[in-house]
């Protein structure tokens, strides 16, 4: 077994990408909201006046309750009820509307096509009949209808495909959202495909990290990324993966917008519209975390171990 120690100072010191010039701002930008342990502090930072963050969702039908008006709130669908009957998420969403606030979309299905890790594990004939049900009577309330937001595996098409079949027509999805972890080349391939294989609709892209690679390779596919869906007439939303602490990230460290102390990274900064903050963040030191092929072990504040 191959085993080396890197300092981590020696490690962290080149990767540090110290921006003093432009900072772009763009009105696509939104949030996914996590739940973090340390919420009051870290809500306030996306949930400001000076942020250029236009809307968010939270996986659910009700906006965070500590959130104000700043951002425009997305209900989410997350899953298909047990009840067959259920038409509880029309009637929360109906209920927000009587009660004064602008929902102007709704997102639906979280990774239906995933069983582990977030997927909520939704077979195509009970989506649809979900939709027919209790999504699609919302478009008479002027509300824009997101089609479900597979992930970016292969199977995620499959899965669409039978959705919109056992839909026969009656499942009208306004925009399209998709889901993306990885490098740049492959987010733009994929998104690529989406808009060939629906042409009708918006896209939206909900999830997209590259997930753990280092802090350069992080911050140079954050900026290939939202230029390119700045770009594109045919994206009309966005929202990085994520908006939490470094040490709990589960995409890896540099991916993360906010440092294990809560302070904007690089990234977090940008994505706000704002400068650089040159805040390196750090994974938590008790963890283990798979990189590259190999085990690297995080032992103590100041060293890598690579077994
Ligand atoms: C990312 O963009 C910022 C400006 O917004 C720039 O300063 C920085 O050098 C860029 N980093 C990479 C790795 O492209
Ligand atoms: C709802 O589920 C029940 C029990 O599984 C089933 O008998 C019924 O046919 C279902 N109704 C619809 C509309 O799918
Ligand atoms: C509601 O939000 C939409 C876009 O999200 C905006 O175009 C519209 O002006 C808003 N309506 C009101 C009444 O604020
Ligand atoms: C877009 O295309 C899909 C699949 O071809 C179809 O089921 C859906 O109803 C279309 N949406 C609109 C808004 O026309
Ligand atoms: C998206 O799809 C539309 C319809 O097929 C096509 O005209 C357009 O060029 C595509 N956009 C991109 C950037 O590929």
């Amino acid at each position: 077994m191959r085993s080396s120690t890197i300092l981590l100072s020696a490690l962290a010191a080149p990767l540090a990408v110290h921006a003093q010039d432009s900072t772009l701002s763009s009105s696509k930008r939104g949030l996914v909201y996590v739940q973090t342990n340390d919420a009051s502090s870290d809500d306030s930072i996306w949930d400001s006046s000076t942020s250029d963050l236009t809307w968010y969702y939270n996986y659910k039908a009700e906006p965070t309750s500590t959130y104000t008006n700043h951002l425009q709130f997305v209900p989410m669908l997350w899953g298909a009820p047990s009840d067959n009957t259920s038409m509880d998420f029309y009637n929360t969403v109906k209920g927000l509307v009587d009660g004064g606030m602008n929902i102007s979309y709704i997102l639906t299905f979280n990774e239906p096509d995933g069983c582990t890790s977030g997927g909520s594990c939704v077979d195509a004939q009970t989506a649809a009949e979900t939709w027919i049900r209790e999504i699609e009577p919302l478009k008479k309330l002027g509300i824009k209808l997101g089609a479900p937001a597979v992930t970016g595996a292969p199977n995620g098409f499959n899965w669409l495909q039978n959705f919109f079949t056992q839909c026969a027509g009656q499942c009208s999805a306004d925009f399209i959202p998709v889901h993306w972890y990885g490098n740049f080349e492959g987010l733009a391939s994929h998104m690529g495909q989406v808009n060939g294989t629906y042409p009708n609709m918006t896209m939206w892209v909900t999830e997209f990290a590259d997930s753990d690679v280092s802090l350069a390779d992080s911050q140079a596919f954050y900026n290939q990324s939202t230029e390119y869906m700045d770009r594109l007439d045919y994206v009309t939303h966005y929202s990085y993966f994520g908006a939490f602490r470094s040490d709990v990230s589960n995409v890896g460290p540099n991916a993360a917008m906010l440092t294990q102390k809560g302070q904007l990274t690089d990234i977090g900064a940008w994505y706000l519209g704002q400068k650089a903050t040159g805040n390196i963040p750090k994974g938590d030191a008790a963890q283990m975390t798979r990189f590259a092929g190999s085990i690297i072990l995080v032992v103590a504040a100041g060293f890598y171990l690579i077994l």
